[in-house]
């Protein structure tokens, strides 16, 4: 590369780090001297939150264990509880409950030849994998007047392995979800940018110093 490209990468280098540097100078810049060594602007914390109220929340659906409880083998022993009012047979008839085949992903109270309660009608729920983790977990809480009267699999894993069970009996299966993004995650890309800038910090008296 000739000498004059390098220049113009160099600077632009510098002048990036210059900026960034300007940002995070500029509070300090405008703060009277005399004043406490505190940031006058919250850039979010980079630990990992442990205390208060974010450690109960709970984690965004579905986290790694979930996936990995969906099991159609074990998810065929759970589907026995709900025999006695269900089937998901391709071409299966309705029983007390609605025939369950390609129901992941399907519309909820939408088969038309089925008699649903007004409140599932009424919810106007898609059965994708955390409306239906929901449901399963107690039907009459996440659908207060659903005519399923049944009360709900406690076991998270027996919801995963149930769910992979319906998934699989479909034309077209969906796809397995991803994982969602913990706030781990989330801080581990926070870490990254405070990488980025640290390198630039590096740099730029590197590149003023030829
Ligand atoms: C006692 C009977 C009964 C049992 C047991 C039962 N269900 Fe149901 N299920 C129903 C009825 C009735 C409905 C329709 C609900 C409504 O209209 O509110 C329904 C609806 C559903 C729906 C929504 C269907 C649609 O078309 O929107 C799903 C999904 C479902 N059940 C899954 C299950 C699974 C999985 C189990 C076993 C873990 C189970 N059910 C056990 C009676 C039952």
């Amino acid at each position: 590369m000739d000498e004059l490209g390098f220049n113009k990468i160099a600077a632009a280098v510098l002048a990036t780090g210059l900026g960034v540097m300007m940002i995070r100078e500029l509070p300090h810049i405008f703060m009277h001297s005399d004043a406490p060594e505190v940031p006058a602007y919250f850039v979010g914390s980079l630990e990992p939150v442990t205390s208060g109220a974010a450690e109960a929340a709970p984690l965004p659906f579905p986290q790694a264990d979930w996936i990995g409880a969906m099991n159609a083998e074990k998810g065929a022993k759970v589907f026995k509880k709900c025999t006695s009012c269900h089937n998901a047979d391709a071409g299966g008839g309705h029983g007390t409950g609605p025939n369950l085949y390609g129901i992941v992903g399907a519309a909820a109270a939408a088969r038309g030849d089925f008699k649903y309660s007004g409140a599932l009608t009424a919810a106007r729920l898609a059965w994708d994998y955390e409306t239906l983790n929901s449901y399963l977990a107690k039907p009459t809480k996440f659908v207060s007047g659903t005519n399923m009267n049944f009360i709900g699999l406690k076991k998270a894993e027996d919801r995963a392995a149930v769910i992979e069970y319906l998934r699989v009996a479909a034309d077209s299966p969906l796809p397995q979800p991803a994982p969602a993004a913990t706030p781990e995650a989330v801080i581990e890309t926070a870490e990254g940018e405070q990488a980025v800038i640290e390198t630039i910090e590096n740099i730029a008296p590197k590149i003023d110093g030829q």
